[in-house]
């Protein structure tokens, strides 16, 4: 694929701005209002399909061209949406084949959004037609600085062609039907097909067992070629598009952005990643969504492109209208939570909306201009205010990265395995575990880098794999190596478990990672949620208690060449292993078979920390978040306070120029509640 270069001038701010949905009297006012808020950049015509093709053959691009006018003439530039992300009506009515099937199996009728069937002839044609015409009109204006494609891609169709479409692609996977019988275990509850026809589509009519929560298969072989399936199919459409912006547009960048609500599970974004040219994120975290969680999800989005630079396309200004309680951002907070994204690798803030809408769904999601329609209220002062501040900040920081010796994995395939199994327990929750452990080093200001199975682990000196489910091929080999080589490797309960097939390595788990654990698990104990077992320390281990309290699932294990550091407290497995440690060449591999209480992953990833000196960005009181972006020689340290109360920090013998406000800061400082910081050491004269 062609490089494009993907680094703006400047901290791009603004964010979603539908003036379709206004009469062009206020557009004028728009300008006046986005220039007093310090905006540099509007991603338009997201949701105008309808609005730009009437009918099958008239394009209507005239409102489109007077607002790129308007904008760029007011200093602002256009991130080009192309708008498929909703068929119009017209379509649907003329060709159905764009409706897609639910889960269930019903047919959609015309409504909603995020709705094509992407194995739609109709969608394709129709959809790359729009992109041709729009990549025509717009390519070389120069207000148009980054290609916005679709918008939050997904959609999981059941229809009969994605069902043939589905069968095409399992020929080309599998070659034939006895490699697929043999891959997904097919004699198990009868099966064999004999015909790549006989093959249907996993959901509610077939295999799928409970309609609110689309994981529950009873054949995961399928299930999980599915979400690959459609994975590839949306990614498809993408490059469809992407692939006309290309050629005609060689220069400028190309996005989509990826969901933010949560981790998006249908999309393997790890894969889609090689095919943007910047990562681009919508980031909701609800009023009382941990912190943490924001960190771990900014940092997966640094992961997408090895450390890369991304983009918050879109995050509200102050609440959303889809959670059940749309909480108001608190005074400073959208500050804060915008400083929290850049300080962890985003080079850009954008909201969504600029203008609140008067009507549909979205009537009362935040906006950077209210209701009220002036600038006199908070929310506009707090966002013009932080605009003005990273107009100051301009390039300071941006292109800029974070250095990480810690690795935690993260990995799409496994997680869709995890989720479609059917035991040991509901409780198992993939994202839930790998968050525990990127909790502790988030809470002690470690920077971690998030990477997937088949990423190179050379640049890190500990790695940590949780419910490492699935072991694709090669990935035994690369752990090994990694800690024959000096690496710390950690990995828990339910790893080594199955191949890419979701069929089980026999001869015990952890399967392919025995050798490298040095033990292996006969048995796995599923708890209630109530329950609890205990994991008593009997070698002591620097930093940790003597007994930690345990849960979700215990494995059963014995050693091989593991060294047992703690032990089961009770049941009728009291004295099992439940926490190893392993020497592998020059490395260790640990072992935790449990899901430990978090005090315990605090102490294990300080002691670990601390063997291998890996330290801190900075010593901070708790509630204060730190980071270092670092580019050409220099450190920027981000300092941000969570917390309610002011917070004392000592610089010890240190000077630092503090960026936001151009001061000085010497030996301590005090960073009031939802302040932030950025500073880049001096010498003192
Ligand atoms: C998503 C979409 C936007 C808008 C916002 C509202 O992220 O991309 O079009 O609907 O949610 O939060
Ligand atoms: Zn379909």
């Amino acid at each position: 694929m062609r490089r494009v270069s993907n680094k703006f001038p400047t901290l791009l701010y603004g964010g979603d701005y539908n003036p379709e949905q206004w009469p062009k009297e206020i557009w004028d006012e728009d300008m006046r209002l986005f220039k007093l808020a310090n905006i540099n950049i509007a991603t338009i015509n997201v949701f105008t399909w309808a609005l730009n093709q009437p009918d099958e053959a008239t394009y209507n691009f005239d409102w489109l061209e007077e607002i790129i006018d308007k904008l760029y003439a007011n200093g602002i530039h256009v991130c080009l949406a192309t708008g498929t992300a909703a068929h119009p009506a017209w379509m649907a009515k003329r060709y159905p084949d764009v409706l897609s099937v639910d889960f269930e199996g019903r047919k959609r009728k015309f409504g909603f959004r995020h709705n094509s069937c992407p194995n739609s002839p109709t969608y394709q044609l129709y959809s790359k037609r729009l992109v041709e015409n729009l990549a025509k009109r717009f390519g070389d204006h120069p207000a148009v600085m980054l290609w916005h494609v679709n918008n939050e891609m997904g959609c999981q169709c059941y229809c009969e062609r994605c069902e043939r479409e589905f069968r095409k692609w399992l020929q080309k996977r599998y070659g034939s039907l006895d490699e697929l019988n043999q891959a997904w275990n097919t004699r198990f509850w009868g099966h064999t097909f004999y015909d790549w026809d006989e093959i249907v589509l996993p959901n509610l009519l077939s295999e799928h067992i409970d309609r609110d929560d689309p994981n529950q298969t009873v054949f995961q072989g399928i299930s999980l070629d599915y979400y690959r399936f459609n994975s590839d199919c949306v990614l498809e459409r993408y490059l469809d598009e992407y692939h006309i912006l290309r050629e005609i547009t060689p220069d400028i960048p190309i996005t989509t952005n990826y969901h933010g609500h949560a981790t998006y599970q249908p999309l393997d974004y790890f894969k889609w990643s090689n095919y943007v040219d910047i990562v681009a994120w919508d980031n909701y975290p609800a009023f009382d969504t941990p912190i943490s969680t924001t960190a771990f999800r900014l940092d997966l989005m640094r992961g997408m492109k090895q450390g890369a630079p991304f983009l918050i396309m879109e995050q509200t200004p102050s609440q959303q209208n889809w959670q059940p309680y749309n909480s108001l951002k608190r005074p400073g907070v959208m500050r804060l939570w915008s400083y929290q994204a850049l300080a962890r690798g985003a080079d850009a803030i954008l909201f969504f909306q600029l203008r609140r809408s008067i009507g549909a769904s979205e009537k009362f999601h935040g906006a950077v201009i209210e209701h009220a329609g002036h600038e006199h209220t908070r929310v506009f002062s707090e966002v013009s205010e932080l605009g003005k501040e990273l107009q100051t900040l301009g390039s300071t920081f941006i292109h800029s990265r974070i250095h990480a010796k810690v690795a935690i994995m993260f990995d799409w395939e496994n997680w869709w395995a995890v989720d479609l199994s059917s035991g040991p327990s509901d409780q198992l929750n993939y994202v839930a575990e790998v968050q525990k452990y990127y909790n502790a080093f988030y809470s002690q200001n470690i920077p971690v880098d998030i990477i997937h199975s088949e990423s190179n682990l050379s640049d890190y000196d500990l790695v940590v794999a949780p419910v490492l489910y699935m072991v694709r091929a090669g990935v035994a080999q690369s752990l090994e190596a990694f800690v024959a080589g000096g690496g710390t490797l950690v990995t828990t309960f339910f790893s080594g478990i199955v191949d890419e097939h979701d069929r089980v390595i026999l001869g015990g788990y952890p399967g392919e990672l025995r050798k490298l654990l040095g033990i292996w698990v006969e048995e796995i104990d599923a708890l209630f949620p109530e329950q609890s077992n205990q994991m008593r320390m009997v070698k002591a281990v620097n930093g940790l208690q003597s007994a930690y309290n345990c849960g979700i699932l215990c494995d059963l294990l014995h050693t091989e060449t593991a060294e047992v550091m703690a032990e089961y407290g009770q049941d009728f497995y009291k004295g099992m292993p439940c926490f190893t440690r392993n020497s592998f060449g020059a490395g260790e591999a640990w072992y935790v078979a449990t899901s430990p209480e978090a005090a315990f992953l605090e102490h294990f990833v300080q002691h670990l920390c601390d063997s291998r000196d890996i330290r801190p960005v900075m010593e901070v009181p708790e509630g204060v978040e730190v980071t270092c972006r670092s580019k050409a020689s220099k450190d920027y340290i981000f300092l941000l306070n969570h917390a309610d109360e002011i917070k004392h920090i000592d610089l010890g013998d240190k000077c630092y120029k503090e960026w936001i406000n151009g001061e000085t800061v010497k030996s301590e400082l005090y960073l009031p509640s939802k302040g932030v910081m950025i500073l880049e050491e001096v010498q003192i004269h």
